[in-house]
Parts: C-alpha cells; structure tokens; sequence
C-alpha cells in the first residue's frame, strides 16, 4: 500500500529526513515511532502529498505521490498532528464542507457524513460548534475529517496526544476497529497503545529508520528479551559476584529496595536461557533469605530507549 524508496526532506539545508525505505503492506497497522524532531511529521507529510520530497520515491496504492497526488489524496486520510479545525463551524456543517472539498459526489456526502459520525460516535455533539468542544471530541472530528472520503489508506500523526486516558482508550479501539477496513499508518509515543494495536512497528530516529518489526520481536530484541527479578537478603558484593559466576549470567545491577534490609537485584542471562533455578540454587547454596524471583519481559519501551538513545 505504501512503498518508500530514499525518501529524504531537507529544510533549508537540514536534512530531517535521510534517505528511509519502508513499505506497509495492505491491511496492517503500523506504528511510527520516535524521539521528538525524528522526522515522523515530516515523513507523514510527504506521504500525505502536503510536503514534497526532496529526494526519493514514494508510491501509494501503486500512484506517485508527487505526479499522481489527486489520485493519491483520493486513498489517503491523513489527521496531521494539530488537527486545524474550523473552530466556528458546526461538526455537521464542517464535514459536509470537508467531504465537498475532498470531492465525494454530492449524492454520496449525506450518507459518508452520516458512516464518519457513526464510526467516530459524533452523533450527540453533530450540531455543536467545533469551537466549544472538548479535546477528545474535537480529535474525533479530525478522524472522522480524515475518513469522509471513504479513503482506503489512514495517516495519523499522534491520533491520541493530549487526550485523558479514557479517551486514549476510546480513540484507541476506533483505531483497532478501523484497521479491520483500513490500512493504517500512526505516530504516537504511547508504547502501550502500540502494543495493543500495532502489528508491526517503524522506528525512526534523527530521520533514520532504526528498526521494522512486531512488537513482540522488538522487545526480544533488548538484552536477550528481559530479565530476572531477584531480592534477597545479602551484600550487595556478594549477589554481584555469586550471580556473575554463572556462566549463563551476563550482567547483574543491584540496587536497594525502598524498605531496608533487602537488596535489588536485575539480571540479565544469556539470550533464550532462563537462569532461574541456578539462581535459586545460589541461594540455597548462601543460606540467603529470598523474597522474590521472577521473570520480568523487556518492554516496547525499553526497545525504544535502546534503539533510539545515544
Ligand atoms: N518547517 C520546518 N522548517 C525547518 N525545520 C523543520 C520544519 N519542520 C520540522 N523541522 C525539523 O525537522 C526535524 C523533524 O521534525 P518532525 O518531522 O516534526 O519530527 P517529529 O514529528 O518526529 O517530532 C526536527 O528537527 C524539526 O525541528
Ligand atoms: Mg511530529
């Protein structure tokens, strides 16, 4: 659906955006993810037919987004990150004015008016005017903005920023239930809404892809896929070098815990390996008191933070 080949943007002799390839294929729903100043905006802009590239090409639903961009605008809502509303139209009126803007024949605008309302649940507030909603509501108007021509292809760019966590939740299951009928492409840095919605992931940082893959592959992907929680009671010397002497072990960092005599420890093993019975056995082994030992999975975050800190 949409194929990227050395996209670069440069403004005025900055490149923000550095020669990415990417492709999303049909049917998924990918996240972009990145640092603030990545080039996520940037590179959505392109897409969308809104920047030109300065350098690359980019194809979507097999047209050229610079020699066929009505063709390409006809398939792609985009909801670019400050959504620019007419903050004095009613919700009716604007996506009337939107939906003859993006050319939907005038037979057909009622009926699209009255799909993106529905899928956007805008029906209780569709006389009201733009201006005296709240932000959620108003993030729903330019999703549904970005839908009235029944687009088969949805760029948002950070679809759920300044939103309360309800109506993160909200926005979220509209994406998932969208990503049954559309392939969606969304920036965001809210990890957790990634894992719960993304099939895969597109990392970019300082206007390079970093990295392409399913979530659960990312996380796989930081120091061997996670870690063993240990506390015990102990020197902290002691744990560091009973535990490094595994050979399956390859780093253990300690710290206290917040109530006293315990201590800390976070091991990380070999890729694959999982050292929790040799660890206990050192235990036994030191007579140590134990509290806790268990396995705790890296997250999207930590991969991000990996992939994306100098
Ligand atoms: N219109 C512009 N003129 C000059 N520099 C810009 C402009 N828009 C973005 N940039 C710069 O390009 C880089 C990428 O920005 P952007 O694509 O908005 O990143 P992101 O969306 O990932 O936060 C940043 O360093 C930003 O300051
Ligand atoms: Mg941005």
């Amino acid at each position: 659906m949409i194929e990227v080949e050395n996209l670069s943007k440069t403004y005025s002799g900055f490149r923000a955006v550095q020669g990415i390839s990417f492709h999303v294929n049909k049917g998924e729903i990918v996240g972009f993810l990145g640092p603030n100043g990545a080039g996520k905006s940037t590179t959505m802009k392109v897409l969308a037919g809104y920047l030109p590239p300065t350098d690359g090409k980019i194809s979507i639903a097999g047209f050229d987004v610079v020699n066929d961009s009505i063709e390409v605008r006809k398939r792609i809502g985009y909801m670019p990150e400050n959504v620019p509303l007419y903050t004095d139209m009613r919700v009716n009126e604007f996506l009337r004015f939107r939906a003859e803007l993006k050319k939907v024949g005038r037979r057909k605008i009622k009926e699209r008016v009255e799909t993106v309302k529905e899928l956007c649940s805008l029906k209780d507030v569709e006389n009201k005017i733009i201006g005296t909603l709240s932000k959620g509501y108003r993030q729903r108007v330019g999703l549904a903005d970005a839908m009235v021509h029944d687009p088969d292809l949805l760029i948002l760019d950070e679809p759920t920023i300044g939103l309360d966590p309800n109506q993160i939740r909200a926005v979220r299951d509209l994406i998932k239930d969208l990503g049954k009928h559309h392939t969606i492409l969304l920036s965001t840095h809210i990890l957790s809404e990634v894992e719960l919605t993304c099939n895969r992931v597109l990392v970019i940082n300082r206007g390079k892809i970093e990295a392409s893959d399913t979530p659960a592959n990312l996380t796989k992907l930081v120091r061997g896929g996670g870690s063993i929680l240990l506390e015990v009671k102990a020197p902290a010397t002691e744990i560091t070098s009973r535990i490094e002497a595994l050979t399956n072990v390859e780093d253990v960092e300690i710290s206290p815990s917040a109530d006293g005599d315990w201590t800390v420890a976070k091991v990380f093993s070999k890729p694959g390996v999982d050292v929790r019975e040799e660890i206990y056995n050192v235990v036994r082994q030191n007579n140590w008191s134990l509290r806790e030992l268990s396995r705790v999975k890296a997250t999207l975050e930590e991969a991000f933070v990996e992939l994306t800190q100098d």
